[in-house]
């Protein structure tokens, strides 16, 4: 155990975590120089396609570490450590063979915040986290973010400034800001370009020498912790585990403490770009288990594993599943809904927070209401529903989940709605038009701080605000530069109503949405101007109207499609001309009252987006 090292990388979206782990998988010759694609552990088509990490993904290596590290290196601080000085002893392993060849266990993780409960599973499977800062672009709210959760689960901290090659690169301001925010000395933080490979041999050495090695016991009672689980056509669902104590051997009966379950261990083995079996996982090692369950709901994340003997063995704290607050109906553009069901249900085999039930709409029939942890999650089920499946799908605009407060309803506004806490980090100059955006969204304000030369503002805000258009205009407002996080902080009661639409008299409930009382005149007027653009002339004329609780607050009419019905005359009486004209305005006063409007298709996907 002591040769091995546990560790995740992480950082802001795009400041290099993959590229970094291809050098690393280079160097360590665990894939030979030449088969080496950029990005090799996206292994997700669309991963590789977009360059961005969706899912987690551990990769075993072995390195001959070469160079003797003075035992005087410093562990960084965690945030406990850091608030509590008393206790900030600055602890030394040993290095007792420093020619000896240790095993790396990385685990690759995804940096948009929608995918923050991959980085928080990982992050629970290690001792250490590289915190990757693009050189180019300083700290940026993800990489705060991602720090929180590493020093949450008390990990040290390896800083690590990254696209040092880059012409306009800020290196000496990035490690200033680092040295900062961790409380450290500038001389801690290391140099690296992912893309040429400097620094990074020295990186894997110094992940051996200041990372922990794994402290459990080897002789000790089997504890394993699921931290991810996947469905493989052939070996069914796999278990990606992390051994805290004691082994596993192949063949052996295995327990999974939460669901109780017995099973036995047909394969185990290691992560290296494909799965390779072993013998045995020690404590300490990070791993898989296969044990031909074919039900992935059997392989619980955050459950964990033990021998089927009778000693007691208390479970390790397992995962909060994200509960998501991001919702949109699905529905399939000329197919059968049970094709669908059937591809959403694969896809949540690998995508545990991906929630859905059906639903059905008057105008699309059969489909499912999916819940999503945040619009890019919920851009990439829609893309591998399509593209792996085959599907055309027609979307709902995303909303989120809102609760109907039963009785109070109306003294109440009626609506609880999700909140966030949000942090937006922006360089000086573009402050002003930042908070104003902000501002303009229902916005409470918090805080203000700084790293270096760029401000964190710190708000809170209603979920509803941000998830549609904010962060486009954000990078507008400030040129490209500001980034944001979020993260959810509980149900509030919102001043809300329903707008409803009616459409010649009925109400369509798909063009209906809850807004703020204060925005409800513009929201209506809005409303009903983009449906008289959209919809088509009828044979008579059409009501449009936006109603709260009954009450209209916006109309517009559509007049009927005209049809010269006098045409046909020549020459005559004038009365004839009159009579025609009368007949036509009846026959169109009573197509009014009965008719009924048909809403093309397109109409409600064009509504449905904003
Ligand atoms: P996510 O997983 O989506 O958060 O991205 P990531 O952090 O894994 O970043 P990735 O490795 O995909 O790199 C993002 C972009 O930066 C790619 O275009 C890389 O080629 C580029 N890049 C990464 N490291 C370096 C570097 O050291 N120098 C330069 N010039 N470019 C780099």
């Amino acid at each position: 155990m002591k040769n091995i090292r546990n560790f995740a990388i992480i950082s802001h979206i795009d400041h290099g975590k993959s590229t970094l782990a291809d050098r690393m998988l280079e160097i360590t010759s665990t894939v030979p120089r030449e088969k080496i694609k950029p990005q090799m552990l996206d292994t997700m088509e669309l991963e590789r396609e977009r360059g961005i990490t969706i899912k987690l993904q551990p990769v075993t290596m072995e390195f001959a570490f070469r160079h003797a590290i003075p035992k005087s290196k410093l562990q960084i601080p965690n945030k406990s450590q850091i608030s509590n000085s008393k206790s900030l002893k600055i602890e030394n392993w040993e290095l007792e063979n420093s020619n000896s060849t240790f095993m790396l266990n990385l685990i690759d993780t995804p940096g948009h915040v929608d995918f923050a409960y991959e980085v928080s599973r990982s992050l629970a499977a290690v001792e250490g986290a590289i915190l990757l800062v693009d050189a180019g672009k300083g700290i940026q709210a993800q990489t705060l973010a991602n720090l929180h959760l590493a020093q949450e689960n008390k990990l040290t901290i390896i800083p690590v400034v990254n696209k040092i090659d880059l012409p306009g690169a800020r290196i000496e301001e990035t490690r200033e800001e680092i040295a900062k925010l961790l409380n450290i000395k500038n001389e801690e933080i290391l140099n690296v370009s992912a893309k040429t490979g400097q620094g990074v041999e020295n990186l894997l050495n110094e992940i051996i020498a200041r990372i922990p090695p794994p402290k459990g016991k080897r002789e000790g009672e089997l504890k394993a912790l699921i931290f991810d689980s996947v469905y493989d056509e052939f070996r069914g669902a796999i278990a990606y585990v992390r051994v805290f104590d004691g082994e596993l051997k192949r063949g052996e009966k295995i327990k999974f403490l939460a669901s109780g379950k017995s099973e036995v261990a047909n394969e185990i083995g290691r992560f290296r770009l494909k799965y390779e079996s072993a013998e045995k996982l020690g404590a300490g090692e990070i791993g898989y288990i296969v044990t031909g369950e074919r039900e992935i709901k059997n392989i619980k994340v955050g459950d964990t594993i033990s021998h089927d003997s009778p000693a007691q063995v208390s479970p390790i704290p397992g995962f909060k599943i994200p509960k998501p607050f991001v919702y949109a109906s699905f529905y399939i553009q000329g197919g059968d809904p049970s094709l669908l069901r059937q591809a959403l249900e694969k896809l949540s085999l690998n995508d545990s927070s991906l929630n859905f039930a059906p639903e059905s709409s008057k105008s699309f029939g059969q489909g499912f209401k999916c819940g999503f942890l945040g619009l890019l999650h919920l851009e990439i089920v829609k893309e591998r529903l399509e593209r792996e499946y085959g599907l055309n799908l027609i979307v709902t605009q995303p909303r989120v989940a809102y609760i109907e407060n039963g009785k109070s309803k109306i003294e109440n506004g009626g609506y609880q709605e999700p909140w966030v806490r949000l942090e937006i980090i922006t360089p000086q100059e573009y402050i002003g038009p930042v908070m104003e955006l902000v501002q303009s969204r229902r916005a409470i304000y918090k805080n203000t701080s700084y790293i270096g030369d760029r401000i964190i503002l710190e708000y809170e805000i209603p979920l509803a605000e941000i998830i549609v258009d904010f962060y486009d205009k954000l990078k507008s407002v400030s040129s490209g530069y500001a980034s944001q996080n979020y993260e959810f902080i509980g149900y509030r009661p919102g001043d809300l109503v329903k707008l409803d639409c009616l459409v010649a008299g009925d109400k369509v409930e798909e063009f209906s949405r809850i807004v703020p009382r204060q925005r409800q005149m513009t929201e209506a007027k809005n409303l009903v101007n983009k449906l008289k653009e959209l919809l088509p002339r009828q044979m008579f004329e059409v009501s449009l109207q936006a109603a709260v609780g009954g009450k209209i607050l916006a109309r517009e009419d559509i007049p009927a499609m005209r049809k010269d019905v006098t045409a046909k005359l020549y020459g005559g009486d004038r009365t004839r001309k009159d009579k025609l004209l009368k007949k036509q305005a009846k026959g169109k006063k009573k197509m009014k009252q009965l008719g009924k409007v048909q809403i093309p298709d397109d109409v409600f996907l064009e509504m449905l987006k904003r």
